[in-house]
């Protein structure tokens, strides 16, 4: 691994301890300014404060120890004491060709030995996905994907709601309509049919009704949350027939999130929780962390200094059922038992913050989080043109096959008038549209600053230009086919070198990859890669224009252009293969 902004740090840090300064003045980053400065060290100003001296003597007395260094080519002083620092060619070059060798070297390593849990997904059991599910599917599978190059062991779970009030609507509903079948009948009758009485199309219809029914009329509410507390409470005929509507929709939810390219390690539910909730409550009572009030089981979990007020986390209703609090705080007993892990991240649509915050309270308070970390990794919604969350023409929910058929549709469009894929097997062009409509998406989601909510503008996302999942799968085409060519002519490749300020800027981005993966990691933000792959790709672009590759006819120079188009593609394949995004191989 290579950490260009460690090692300048690194060195900085020896200069600053070094005039008997606090070595961690010696912060070196990215220069905001790259025309002026590649990178710069602003700590002069930080130092001079603390000691009260002056800020441009004391980077002088840096600057005067960095240039005994033989990595700079320039050291200088800016403003009130910036120190700006330019690298020699010779050490880029340097630095960039253990990754022209082994490109995975790029990974930092920052997740060694430690372990993950990553909660996204989310997706309800017989109930529609929205939005909310689909950002949560795209966020999280990059964060798994992130986490897991950058060394981490992850364990990915899709955390099924199949545990609430859904559950008891739909078996009301359905013994309204069929009281016949055998798991209504309050005796134990198992073994009981293998087949489900519903498929996943009936499901589709029985929830919105039932739900309907539910609002509209109090007496179905009760019966639904009856019916809930008698699942939850093991009623057997209840649970033989919630263990169908589960495997129909699990079914469903597993290929619609495989065909959005997105796994799970594992496809548990709330329900898994369950066998974990006695003892947890048995514990919680006897330590006197879980009170009763007003007929409920709760944990307060106020805090002093809180701004506003925390309402307690409730774990039993007055009727006994459990509710999404309580499951969720037994599953982290069932994550701490099976993984132990050091960080568990919750994906999840941020209007749900103040019940991860109570769940983290209740886990914190009352220990049974054990070493783990907890964090809410909250996004903003998807909005239509309108500003609310998206949804289909006739105001329904969109379903992911179809929002999918979507995107693929405009991106056919998009790649016709391109002239992109014109000759090619039908089969062939048919799949570069899914990559490419499912790229827009994908892209168009992580660019944004997760908490930030966006428009839906399937136009915009589809573009070839701009900075847009399309533009960087053409981009990594276009290097694809320069190298297919090159092979074709018998062209050989050799390590990058520079001769130019493009190749200069391209070098710098290449070789800025690691710190953008560990900050993409420390921040859980998508975006940084993003912004890196954009950039990347068009200091490429800017190279590409100003220099020849194939009609070169030095040799060398050449063979060093084709080493740096090499290892500009191998950066923009792991990024891209890190945002979910797949590349054609030719388009
Ligand atoms: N099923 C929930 C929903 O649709 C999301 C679950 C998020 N994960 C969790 N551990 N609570 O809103």
């Amino acid at each position: 691994m290579i950490s260009l902004l460690s090692d300048l740090t690194a060195i900085a840090s020896a200069a600053f301890a070094a005039e008997n300064l606090a070595p961690e003045f010696g912060v070196v980053q990215f220069s905001d300014r790259p025309d002026l400065a590649q990178f710069q060290c602003n700590g002069a100003l930080a130092a001079a404060k603390a000691a009260k001296a002056n800020p441009r003597a004391i980077a002088e007395k840096i600057a005067a120890r960095l240039k005994e260094s033989p990595l700079f080519s320039d050291v200088a002083i800016a403003g009130p004491g910036f120190i700006n620092l330019k690298l020699t060619d010779a050490h880029i070059e340097n630095a960039m060709s253990p990754l022209a060798y082994a490109p995975d070297s790029v990974f930092p390593d920052t997740g060694k030995g430690r372990q993950l849990v990553l909660d996204f997904g989310g997706p309800n059991v017989a109930k529609p996905m929205h939005v909310g599910h689909l950002r949560s599917a795209i966020i999280g599978d990059c964060l798994q994907r992130l986490y897991r190059a950058n060394g981490w062991k992850v364990v990915s779970d899709a955390h099924l709601g199949d545990w609430g009030l859904q559950m008891g609507q739909l078996i009301s509903e359905l013994e309204l309509r069929q009281p016949k079948l055998p798991y209504f009948e309050s005796v134990d009758l198992s073994p009981y049919p293998e087949q489900s009485p519903v498929t996943m199309e009936d499901l589709e219809i029985l929830y919105p009704q039932a739900s309907a029914a539910c609002k509209a009329d109090p007496a179905r509410l009760e019966a639904a949350r009856l019916a809930t507390a008698e699942l939850q409470a093991g009623r057997p005929g209840y649970r033989a027939l919630w263990r169908h509507f589960f495997k129909v929709s699990e079914a469903g939810l597993q290929r619609e999130y495989a065909s959005l390219g997105v796994n799970f390690d594992l496809w548990k539910g709330e329900s898994d929780a369950d066998p974990f909730i006695p003892d947890m409550i048995e514990r919680l009572k006897n330590d006197r962390f879980a009170v009763m009030d007003q007929g409920a089981l709760i944990v307060p979990v106020a805090e002093d200094g809180d701004a506003k007020e925390i309402p307690p986390l409730i774990l039993l209703k007055t009727d006994g059922a459990v509710l999404y609090g309580t499951t969720d705080l037994a599953t982290i007993i069932d994550r701490v038992r099976e993984y132990n892990p050091d960080l568990i991240l919750y994906v999840v649509d941020q209007r749900q913050h103040l019940h991860f915050e109570q769940v983290f309270r209740a886990a914190r308070k009352t220990g049974l989080g054990g070493h783990a970390h907890l964090e809410f990794i909250g996004f903003g919604t998807m909005n239509g043109a309108d500003g609310k969350p998206f949804k289909t023409r006739e105001g329904g929910v969109m379903k992911l096959f179809d929002l999918l058929a979507m995107m693929t549709g405009e991106a056919e469009k998009r790649i016709a008038e391109q002239g992109l894929a014109a000759e090619y097997p039908a089969d062939e062009r048919a799949a570069i549209a899914k990559a490419v409509g499912i790229g827009a998406l994908k892209f168009a989601d992580l660019s944004n600053p997760r908490l930030s909510n966006y428009v839906f503008d399937i136009e915009r996302f589809t573009r070839f230009e701009g900075k847009t999942g399309p533009y960087l799968q053409y981009a990594a085409v276009r290097i694809k086919s320069i190298l297919r060519r090159a092979h074709e002519e018998g062209f050989e490749a050799a390590a990058p070198r520079i001769h130019s300020e493009h190749e200069r800027q391209l070098a710098l981005q290449i070789l800025a990859l690691t710190d953008a993966l560990a900050a993409a990691e420390e921040k859980r933000a998508p975006n940084v890669l993003c912004d890196y792959v954009f950039e990347l790709s068009q200091r490429f672009s800017r190279f590409y224009a100003e220099h020849h590759i194939m009609r070169e006819t030095d040799v060398e120079l050449r063979a060093a252009r084709l080493g740096m188009a090499a290892l500009t593609l191998a950066m923009i394949e792991r990024v891209l293969r890190l945002l979910g995004i797949e590349i054609p191989e030719r388009m």
